[in-house]
């Protein structure tokens, strides 16, 4: 019988660490057929000249960069509200592995790489988001220019990559829309190692060196440009982070970051050019008001850790142990751990106690035997 529910107990466990690792890997990318259809966003606000170094005006010229739903934000990771409804990320697609070739250019305002809209957002949204271009925000050596911010501190870097909802028949319609785009941000620092994905990028840098030039580059991963791990994310509705500010922005931020070398940051932020020949950097907006809008984050600060009374946890109720569907899914890997070695630990015992008594007894039947003269053993507390 105690073998039996060993076994039981133990499948049980395994079934909710392959629960797990499915859903870890649920976030693939695949090779494609794809065919480059580049999109001409948003370039038609040339007739204004607008600038990072007066931001204010940007509010009087674009009706909407004055509004209440603006980006960048500053992330406080205390005020995140987590929403374990929200569905994981799934990118399609992202794999441009042979495709004939990208166009990389620098625009004036910041490095971009137009991308074929084979890439996609297949899961995490309402809609199908299909991708459009992805661009870069920086500082300087002195100065980290990623646009968002955690807990009101800079990243030294920061990538976009912007989608439009399918729905729309390009970016320049969907962008307008309520719920035309959906940007996927991650924070760029610094590491000990060249990152040899965006080096597929940098090493191009100085083709583009000149306001709206261009030059194309070999098909790469995508994917490889984004941080591991797409599980962790923050969530908000917010804008467009230049003009026009359009108010369509369905943001995810990424917890995880990505590292770049040190010589590969400086060589983003001191080769491009802009205007007659001013250096292209820190092209980053300051990060906006709330207006009362909420962060939700797809991931909870809270350790599963053994014996971690959530009840009784400072800010319980920012975390509402809401379901969608599942099994084991209410209760974390901890709990059911957790559960399962009391369970053991009192069949355990059980098993020993029953198998202490049959001993007893059985010795006692000898003892019984051997002394003739004793004929009643009472039961005594301790025998129970
Ligand atoms: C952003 O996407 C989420 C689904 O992940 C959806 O619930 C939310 O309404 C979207 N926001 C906007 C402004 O469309
Ligand atoms: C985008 O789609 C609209 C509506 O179909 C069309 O009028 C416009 O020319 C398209 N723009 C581009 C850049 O393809
Ligand atoms: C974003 O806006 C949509 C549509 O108005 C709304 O349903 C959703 O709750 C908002 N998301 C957040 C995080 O407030
Ligand atoms: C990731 O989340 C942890 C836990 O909330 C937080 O301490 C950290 O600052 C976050 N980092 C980023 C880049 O979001
Ligand atoms: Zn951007």
């Amino acid at each position: 019988m105690l073998l039996k529910l060993f076994i039981i107990l133990f499948l049980a466990q395994n079934q909710v660490l392959a629960g797990e690792s499915l859903s870890s890997s649920s976030s693939e990318e695949d090779g494609s057929s794809e065919h480059d259809d580049d999109e001409h966003d948003k370039s038609s606000s040339h007739e204004h000249r607008w600038g990072y170094h007066d931001q204010e005006a940007w509010r009087s010229a674009y009706h909407d960069c004055n509004g209440k739903s603006q980006s960048p934000i500053d992330i406080e990771t205390s005020k995140a509200i987590y929403d374990r409804s929200l569905p994981p990320i799934q990118l399609e697609g992202y794999d441009l592995t042979g495709h004939p070739g990208l166009t990389l250019i620098n625009n004036g305002h910041t490095l971009k790489l137009s991308l074929p809209n084979s890439m996609r957002i297949v899961k995490g949204f309402d809609e199908v988001y299909l991708a459009a271009q992805l661009h870069f925000h920086w500082g300087t050596i002195e100065v980290p220019g990623s646009e968002h911010t955690i807990d009101n501190v800079h990243f030294p870097a920061e990538i976009h990559v912007v989608h439009y909802n399918s729905k729309y028949a390009n970016i320049s319609e969907a962008a307008s829309k309520p719920d035309g785009l959906a940007v996927l941000g991650g924070f760029i620092g610094i590491g000990l190692h060249e990152n040899k994905n965006y080096e597929r990028i940098l090493s191009s840098l100085t083709d583009v060196s000149i306001e709206e030039s261009n030059t194309q580059i070999p098909g790469f991963n995508i994917r490889h440009l984004l941080p591991n791990n797409l599980e962790k994310f923050y969530r908000y509705n917010g804008s467009l982070t230049t003009p026009p500010c359009f108010q369509t922005v369905n943001w995810t931020m990424f917890n995880d970051t990505i590292t770049v070398s040190r010589k590969q940051l400086a060589a983003l932020e001191d080769t491009l050019k802009a205007g007659q020949n001013q250096l292209l950097s820190k092209n980053f907006r300051a990060p906006q008001l709330l207006h009362g809008r909420r962060v939700l984050s797809s991931f909870s600060v809270l350790p599963s850790v053994e014996g971690a009374n959530i009840d009784t946890f400072p800010g319980a109720e920012t975390f509402p142990r809401v379901k969608t569907s599942g099994t084991f899914d209410t209760l974390s890997r901890g709990d059911i751990l957790a559960i399962a070695f009391g369970a053991l630990f009192a069949m355990t015992l059980l098993g020993f106690s029953l198998y202490a008594y049959q001993q007893r007894k059985k010795y006692s039947k000898f003892k019984k035997d051997s002394r003739q003269n004793v004929i009643y053993k009472p039961a005594t507390k301790e025998e129970v």
